[in-house]
């Protein structure tokens, strides 16, 4: 069985007025079989760890450098996150692939970095509009699952999570067979890299557009774990309501 992951975004997010949504999410009567996992930005995380130690709610980083440490003016590592209190990591982004040029090599340098420092890589990948109307879509995903996992992942150290660019931000949304199609093709791809057992234990979440008035209906689709949210996430409120569809389902 795996466990849920509601995991939210802030992106570049997030002041210190803005811990008190997390102080809520905290506080909330959490469950039961559901993780939950907060990335605020960088300058927040030991204070978000502090805030949410006693509860329910994982905090994360939002990206990491390939290296444990060094001369890398501006970079922050695995290992400086996990010791800020980060349980988990997001890497390969679409924005971060955008705006900073990272390719699946990168990603997967730095997902090694995640992995030696005991932590948790939430591995993004997505297709472009463009790619999706040329019918690509499987194939790109399978570039990106090929390139960017390492091959030591394993159930608890990698989450991948399937996020359409176009959907990102845009209040737009992939049918549910659409998103069940991708799902169901990333399982099959690491059940036959990894083998059943670790490709039916890593975790898959949908991210994209994600809000408390379509959560539940992606969350029926088969092989969708959780969620990968960006927006919602910003309002404990919104985020609650995400999170008890999942742990509804
Ligand atoms: P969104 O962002 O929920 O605001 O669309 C999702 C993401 O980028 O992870």
């Amino acid at each position: 069985m795996r466990r849920k992951l509601a995991a939210g975004n802030w992106k570049m997010n997030g002041l210190g007025s803005s811990l008190a949504e997390l102080e809520t999410l905290s506080k909330a009567e959490n469950t039961r079989q559901t993780d939950i996992l907060i990335c605020p930005p960088a300058t927040l995380l030991s204070r978000a760890a502090a805030m949410s130690a006693d509860s329910q709610v994982m905090v994360g980083g939002q990206d990491c450098h390939a290296a444990i440490t060094g001369a890398h003016t501006g970079d922050i590592s695995a290992e400086m996150l996990r010791d800020a209190g980060a349980e988990m990591i997001i890497l390969g982004h679409s924005e971060r692939r955008a705006d900073h040029n990272e390719f699946d090599e990168h990603i997967r340098a730095k997902a090694r970095a995640v992995f030696e420092t005991g932590l948790t890589a939430v591995i993004c990948m997505g297709e472009s509009l463009a790619e999706r109307e040329a019918d690509n879509t499987l194939d790109i995903i399978g570039g990106q699952l090929a390139g960017s996992i390492p091959d030591n992942a394993t159930g608890e150290n990698l989450v991948v999570a399937y996020e359409p660019i176009w959907a990102i931000g845009t209040g737009k949304v992939p049918t549910l067979a659409q998103i069940g199609e991708v799902h169901d093709f990333i399982r099959a791809r690491l059940e036959r890299r990894f083998g059943a057992g670790v490709g039916r234990s890593v975790r898959l979440l949908y991210g994209g557009s994600v809000k408390p008035d379509n959560a539940a209906d992606i969350f029926s689709v088969s092989n969708v774990d959780g969620a990968l949210v960006g927006g919602a996430s910003l309002k404990a409120a919104d985020f609650q309501v995400i999170i008890d569809a999942l742990d509804a389902t």
